[in-house]
C-alpha cells in the first residue's frame, strides 16, 4: 500500500494536524499503531521508509526547542524527506517581516509540509495553514496546544500499560502555562482514561473543571492510586509576575520526590516532556529512576513524528 492510496488518506481524512482537539478517538489509535510500526524501523541498522521520497519538510521554529525539532528533523529524513530547517533568529522575521509574508516567501518554494511552532496561542498556526497550500503541522503554539507530544505520551504509556482507557493519569506542575497539558487533557480523555490536574491555584487556568479532569492542589492526594504521573516544567518565559513565592518551596509542595511518588501506584511510572528543571519540579533520582520513562520518551517522539508525517503524506498530490 502507498503512502498516497486513497485507503490509507480515508484513516486520517486531515490535511493538517493543528491540534489533538477535533480528532476522532479512532484517528488517534490509527497513528499510535503507525507509530508503533515506526519505533521497528527506528530500531533497524537501516532507517530509511522513503514515503516522503522527493517531497520537502520545512520545520519553521519561531521559539525554542531541542527535542521537538530535532525528532521532526530525523522524522523527515527516515521518511526520505528533504528537510530544511529554517533558523528564524537569523531570518527576516528578525527584519520585521510579518507571518503572513514569511508564510508567501516559503509557500513560492513549494515544500509539502510546514512544520511551525510559534508563541501566538491558537492563531498563528491556523493562520499559516490557511495561507499555504502544504500540509501544516502544529510544533506548540503558546500555551494552546502540542498535539504530538500527546501523541507521544499517549505511545509511551500504552507500550508499557497496554491501554490508555481507565488508567489514572495525574498531570502536575505549570498546568495554566502548558501546551503540553491542554494537548494530554484533550487525548487521554477521548481515549478515556481518568485525568487529573495537581498545581498550586495559581498555575492552574481558570475553568479547568469543565475540561473534564478531576482538580487537586494537594500532591499526595493527587497522587494517591495514580498509575502514570507526568511532570510538567514551570513556564517561567511565559510568567509576568509571581506564580509561586519561591522555588524552594515550590519544590518542597509540588517537586516529584521519592516520598510523594510512594503515593502513587507501586507500579507507577513517570513522564516529563522535557526539558527538566531537576530540583525544580522532579527530583535528579526521580528522574533518573526505574520508574522513569522520560529518556523513553524522546524515543517515541520521533516515531510519533513519523506517523504524523506519513499521515499526511496521503494526502499530498502525487504530481
Ligand atoms: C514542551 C514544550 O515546548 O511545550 N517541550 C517539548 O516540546 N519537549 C514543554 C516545555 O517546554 O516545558
Amino acid at each position: 500500500m502507498s503512502a498516497n492510496d486513497p485507503h490509507r488518506a480515508g484513516l486520517f481524512p486531515h490535511r493538517h494536524l493543528l491540534g489533538i482537539e477535533g480528532l476522532q478517538p479512532h484517528e488517534i489509535l490509527g497513528l499510535l499503531d503507525r507509530a508503533d510500526q515506526a519505533v521497528e524501523v527506528s530500531r533497524q541498522v537501516e532507517k530509511i521508509r522513503p514515503v516522503l521520497r522527493g517531497r520537502t519538510q520545512i520545520n519553521l521554529f519561531f521559539e525554542a526547542s531541542t527535542r521537538t525539532q530535532s525528532s521532526f528533523e530525523i522524522a523527515g529524513k527516515r521518511l526520505g524527506a528533504d528537510v530544511m530547517n529554517m533558523q528564524v533568529a537569523a531570518s527576516s522575521v528578525k527584519k520585521g517581516e510579518t507571518l503572513i509574508d514569511t508564510a508567501a516567501t516559503l509557500n513560492a518554494m513549494h515544500p509539502d509540509i510546514l512544520v511551525v511552532r510559534h508563541h501566538a496561542a491558537g492563531c498563528a498556526v491556523h493562520l499559516l495553514a490557511r495561507k499555504v497550500d502544504c500540509s501544516v503541522i502544529n510544533a506548540g503554539d503558546g500555551q494552546h496546544e502540542h498535539p504530538t507530544q500527546a501523541l507521544l505520551d499517549a505511545l509511551t504509556i500504552r507500550r508499557h500499560k497496554g491501554k490508555i482507557a481507565r488508567l489514572t493519569i495525574a498531570i502536575c506542575g505549570d498546568i495554566l502555562h502548558s501546551r503540553v497539558a491542554r494537548s494530554n487533557i484533550i487525548l487521554l480523555n477521548a481515549l478515556g482514561a481518568r485525568v487529573r490536574v495537581v498545581a498550586p491555584s495559581t498555575l492552574l487556568p481558570s475553568g479547568i473543571d469543565r475540561m473534564g479532569v478531576e482538580v487537586f492542589r494537594d500532591m499526595k492526594e493527587g497522587l494517591k492510586g495514580a498509575d502514570i504521573v507526568m511532570m510538567l516544567r514551570l513556564q517561567r518565559e511565559r510568567m509576568n509576575g509571581a506564580f509561586i513565592p519561591s522555588v524552594r518551596e515550590y519544590y518542597r509542595f509540588y517537586g516529584l520526590d521519592a516520598e510523594k511518588l510512594a503515593y502513587a501506584k507501586d507500579d507507577a511510572l513517570v513522564m516529563h516532556p522535557g526539558p527538566m528543571n531537576r530540583g525544580v519540579e522532579i527530583d535528579p533520582a526521580v528522574a533518573d529512576g526505574p520508574q522513569s520513562l522520560i529518556r523513553e520518551q524522546v524515543e517515541m517522539g520521533v516515531a510519533v513524528r513519523m506517523a504524523v508525517l506519513e499521515a499526511l503524506a496521503a494526502h499530498l498530490p502525487n504530481h
